[in-house]
This record gives C-alpha cells, structure tokens and sequence, in this order.
C-alpha cells in the first residue's frame, strides 16, 4: 500500500511538458508533499530552465516552492538542447511574466544531498525529468544518501520506439549518459517512463481542450503550451496530437495502477557514436543480467489525461 503524501524532489529542465508534470504535483497535495523542485540544463540552459521554474510555480498560485539551479551541463559532455521542440525559451507558446519568487541560494545538487539525510531513509523519491546530471552528480558528491533513497521514477530511455534524439536515444538519456549510467547502476529502486509509454498519451483536440475548458488561467495555459509543442511532433510523427513525456512520472506516483511494465535489466550505452544513449533494455529476457528497473511500457491514456485535467483544475 502507497503511504500518501509521498515526499518528492522534481529534477527538471523545463520545457512544456516538465510544466506539467510540475502542475500535476502542485494540484495534487494529498498524493505529493513537494519538498523542492532543481533544474538542470536540458532543454534549454540552466537560466532559463531554473527561470521557467519559477514561473511555473507562480502560474499554480505556489510561489513558497522552493526552486534550486543544479548543474549547468552533463557530466563529461557539451550540453544538447532542444529549442527545436521546445522554443527559444523552452516554454515558447503563451506568453508569461518573468517570476518574482526568488531562486533559492542553496545549489540544488547540495540541496538533494541534505535533504536526503535530514529526512528519514526510503521516505524521499527523487523525480528526474531531464538529464540525470544533478542526480549522478549527488551520488558521486555523496554515496552515503544512495541507499536512503525511496525510489527514483524518471522519463527518459525507449525500447521499440527506439530514438527521438538520435535514430537509437531519447533525449534525456543522450544529453548525459554518463549519468544515467551512474544512476541505472546505483542500486536505488528505478521507474522508468520510456518513449514506448509517453508516445501513448497523445494531446488530441478532445484533450487540449479539456485544459482550456477548466476556465481558468491555468487551463489556458495548458492548452496554449499543447498547441505550441505538439506541432513539432504532430508533423515528426504524424501523429493526432503530441506526447507529453513527463507527467507520466507525476501520474504514476499518484496512479500506480494506470500504468503496465515488466521488471527487467536495462543498461546505458556510453561508448558507441552511433549508438549513444541508447537504453539497452532487456524486454524479452534474453540476458542473464539482473533486473534493475520497472520498465513502463503501458498506459491507459484516458485515466492519465482524465487525472491530469483534473489536478490542474484544481489550480
Ligand atoms: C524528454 O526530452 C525533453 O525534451 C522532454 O521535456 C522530455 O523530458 C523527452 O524525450
Ligand atoms: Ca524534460
């Protein structure tokens, strides 16, 4: 049985869908006790990533959130961004204004690292929604918090639907594989949201409009950023709508049961130019090597669109 509210850390680089999945955790109190949310560069540079923190928080009327800047590129790499999904500011569609809330003055890899030895072991589930950077970087800075973690349930990665930022990576897992190497690898619990589960929920019109039927600002908002990103993907995959990628890790938090996925070894591939980020994934079993993560694979997509219109409703 899930001990709700579970007590969570948003690693984030925002972009429109990190914007939802940070709304669905706001609107979502009695499921979520949000202890902090950390950006990292991603989609876009850690200024505006953080930035775009800040200003989401403040569109869902909850500026005492506590936002923290962490790492400002991957590990050993040059940052890769994506402007091309996500617009010059990486929250590109409505317009919204510059955040007054401050940027908490703690780094945010320090802040995961406290957090995690203050609060009681397994009590704390960290949320990545972008590069792994930050989260490797706490684990290297400090090895000791890495069994005190609850779980680790993050987006990145892809099994039959293989590559969005390369023919064989998505973008998460590609920008720093050498983090998520290090997190895949550390032991600690893992919920992995793979583009096999996020290209199921799609943002049709029926569903873009549900957001901006809520009435309110938000809602508004919501459809606005569906209408800006899903034109790229829209037109990239043909399909009726475009995915959004990371409030699938809110949803099964708050939802374990909208969701289906096999326990299996997945590795990262760090080595390979043609093949970098790639998220090896032992779907079938043909490996002996051990299990180290719940791979999603499956979703209901109406229960998610229903919960998520729902809790932003409720903003
Ligand atoms: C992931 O990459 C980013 O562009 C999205 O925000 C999501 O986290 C999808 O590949
Ligand atoms: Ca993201």
């Amino acid at each position: 049985m899930t001990q709700f509210p579970r007590k969570i850390i948003i690693d984030t680089d925002p972009g429109q869908d990190d914007a939802f999945a940070i709304l669905l955790a706001l609107g979502s109190p009695a499921e979520i006790d949000l202890l902090g949310i950390v950006a990292v560069a991603g989609n876009v540079p850690l200024a505006l990533t953080q930035k775009n923190a800040r200003m989401i928080c403040e569109l869902a009327g909850k500026p005492a959130t506590k936002v923290f800047a962490g790492c400002d590129r991957p590990l050993h790499r040059k940052l890769v961004t994506a402007e091309h999904v996500h617009g010059k500011t990486g929250l590109d569609g409505p317009v919204l204004p510059d955040p007054v809330m401050p940027l908490q003055e703690q780094n945010g890899v320090a802040f995961i690292i406290e957090t995690l030895r203050r609060e009681p072991a397994h009590t704390v589930t960290l949320c990545p929604l972008g590069p792994l950077t930050n989260i490797a970087q706490a684990f290297l800075q400090a090895p000791d918090i890495i069994g005190r973690v609850q779980q680790i349930v993050l987006m990145g990665g892809a099994y039959f639907e293989v590559g969005n930022i390369t023919p064989a990576a998505e973008f998460n897992i590609y920008v720093d594989p050498e983090a998520a190497e290090i997190v895949f690898k550390s032991g600690v619990p893992l919920v992995v949201m793979p583009l096999d589960v996020t290209h199921k929920v799609l943002t049709t019109r029926a569903r873009v409009e549900a957001f901006r039927g809520l009435g309110c600002e938000v809602g508004r908002v919501a459809a606005e950023w569906a209408d800006f990103f899903e034109r790229f993907d829209m037109e990239k995959y043909g399909s009726e709508g475009g995915p959004l990628h990371d409030p699938t890790v809110i949803a099964y938090l708050i939802r374990p049961d909208l969701f289906k996925g096999r326990h299996i070894n997945v590795e990262i591939e760090t080595k390979s130019e043609l093949t970098l980020g790639m998220t090896v994934a032992d779907w079938w079993g043909v490996t002996d090597r051990a299990p180290n993560a719940l791979f999603i694979g499956d979703v209901d997509p109406q229960g998610f669109f229903d919960l998520l219109t729902e809790r932003l409703g409720r903003l």
